[in-house]
């Protein structure tokens, strides 16, 4: 039995030791140690052995078993070890490599000027209030006292969804005043900039989707005075201090009184010049005070609240600002026009 074991010790140890893999080295593992393993069977063979020799050989044993389990995990050592060092190996990385050259692009010029524009009006307690382009005519028109033969709700003019005129592109960012006056209460201030839709050709100043934004203030004692004080620094903040303004007397459905808000050209002072197409001035927004209709179509009582509305179109602004002389370029995403800002 001692000779047996010194075998196995042998024969063992060699084969762990030059094992060439994990997988193989469990299958020596239960080989050897095993319950049905080669040392087990050779203590079965105890009982045919002397009572007195027997502790002599089980403590043979013991060692054996904790020899032959000691080069195991050393030999798994050694292969986990050399396993990783060949993954290394393969996945070697060279970073002095040049990089992959990725474009990063930056925010389109149109929406600085929204964020400069946005930036103004949170600094003075409005906030901004997002709402659906797809709008019921309900909205667009009814509700802001646009009667219905106006011309607007043309169907040569609007996009609609369905024959009965009931769903349209909204054309106008003003249904976003009855939004805001039916979810919130006084004081409302708040600012909607959007796209709107119209029916219109494509050329330098015309596209059939643009973009407005609308401004709205509720409250008690509200008058024509906040109106244009309001929009007075908004237009400084916007084209420098000093810059000259004018109230035009206008008419929109959904403002009494209604006003288009000019300024005086800031290329050639008020005297006429290619900028301001000989005028002098040029057009920003259209204002006004909110129809009492139109806040009591929304639950306000216009004998306790009153309030004034704006609205201007974003990519004359732009145009403006960054001296653009055709609107199509906003649109193309050119990225050789982009670029320059
Ligand atoms: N929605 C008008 C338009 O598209 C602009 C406008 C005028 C908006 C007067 C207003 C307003 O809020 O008070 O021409």
């Amino acid at each position: 039995m001692k000779e047996k074991m010194q075998a196995l010790r042998e024969n063992s140890l060699k084969a762990i030791v030059s094992c060439p893999s994990a997988e193989q080295l469990e299958a020596l593992r239960v080989r050897y140690l095993g319950k049905k393993g080669e040392l087990t069977a050779i203590l079965r063979q105890m009982g045919q052995l002397a009572a007195e020799e027997r502790p002599a050989m089980g403590q043979l044993a013991n060692k054996l078993r904790a020899d032959i389990e000691a080069a195991v995990e050393e030999r798994r050592a050694a292969l986990a070890a050399s396993a990783l060092e060949e993954k290394l190996e393969k996945e070697t990385l060279d970073v002095t490599m040049p990089g992959e050259n990725r474009r990063l692009g930056h925010k389109h010029p149109m929406y600085n000027v929204l964020d400069q524009i946005k930036d103004i009006f949170i600094g003075m307690g409005f906030e901004i209030e997002d709402g659906p382009e797809v709008e019921l005519a309900d909205y667009n028109f009814t509700k802001l006292n646009i009667d219905e033969s106006h011309p607007s709700r043309d169907w040569t003019d609007t996009f609609y969804f369905t024959e009965d005129s009931r769903i349209l592109l909204r054309t106008q960012t003003s249904p976003m005043q009855i939004h805001a006056m039916e979810h919130r209460r006084p004081p409302i201030r708040i600012l909607a900039p959007g796209r709107v839709y119209r029916k219109d050709e494509v050329d330098a100043t015309h596209s059939p989707m643009f973009h407005q934004i609308e401004g709205l203030v509720v409250d008690k004692g509200v008058t024509m005075s906040d109106l244009k004080a309001t929009l007075n620094l908004v237009v400084e903040k916007i084209y420098g201090k000093g810059t000259v303004t004018r109230f035009r007397p206008h008419h929109f459905p959904f403002t009494e009184p209604s006003c288009e808000l000019d300024i005086q050209c800031h290329k050639c002072g008020g005297k006429g010049c290619p900028t301001c197409k000989g005028e002098g001035w040029i057009e920003v927004l259209g204002a006004g005070m909110v129809h009492p209709k139109v806040l009591s179509g929304c639950g306000i009582d216009p004998d306790v609240y009153s309030g004034w509305a704006f609205g201007m179109g974003l990519e004359r602004l732009a145009l403006g600002e960054y001296k653009i002389t055709d609107m199509r370029l906003i649109f193309e995403n050119d990225v050789r026009f982009l670029e320059q800002f």
